[in-house]
């Protein structure tokens, strides 16, 4: 059966969208029957492309996320997915204000799939910049969920 995860950010221009074309291709690289999707807590800015930054370190690196256009994370959201996943600690809080009672998505941080990584949080650069510090951070924690959630042996 498809396994469904969901990447959730702030606004789903930089981060999640980048997680999403990241394990999307590492998925079809493998083979694995995962669907990947990406959502922001904020509606901000729904049916945008992301951040023309992401997409250029994106693409720099062999992943396209042109395809992508932001959306607002939804309450069904954790009945579908098997998985949610946020970037920081105010993703986590925004998730569980939007969560029904008795979800069914597991809810995770990314770098949780990196624990010897000192940084617990994937830094927002939206505002800051560091887009392929960033990109470094996700793909590795990409690859490693991926390891973890793909049966073994
Ligand atoms: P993201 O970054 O959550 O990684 O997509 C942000 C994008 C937009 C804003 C904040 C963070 N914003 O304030 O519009």
């Amino acid at each position: 059966m498809t396994y469904r995860i969901q990447f959730v950010c702030l606004g789903n221009i930089c981060r999640s969208p980048t997680a999403e074309g990241i394990l999307r291709g590492l998925v079809e690289q493998a083979g694995a029957d995962i669907e990947v999707s990406s959502s922001g807590t904020s509606g901000w800015h729904n049916g945008k492309l992301p951040d023309a930054r992401s997409m250029a370190e994106a693409k720099r690196r062999g992943y396209d996320l042109s395809s992508q256009r932001s959306s607002q994370t939804a309450q069904s959201d954790f009945e579908y997915f098997d998985l949610i996943i946020g970037m920081d600690h105010s993703n986590m809080v925004n998730l569980r204000a939007i969560a029904p009672c008795g979800a069914k998505a597991k809810m995770k941080m990314l770098l949780d799939y990196l624990p010897e990584q000192p940084l617990r949080e994937v830094p927002d650069p939206y505002y800051e910049d560091g887009f392929d510090t960033v990109f470094d951070l996700i793909e590795a924690a990409c690859k490693a969920l991926l390891a973890d959630i793909t049966p073994k042996g």
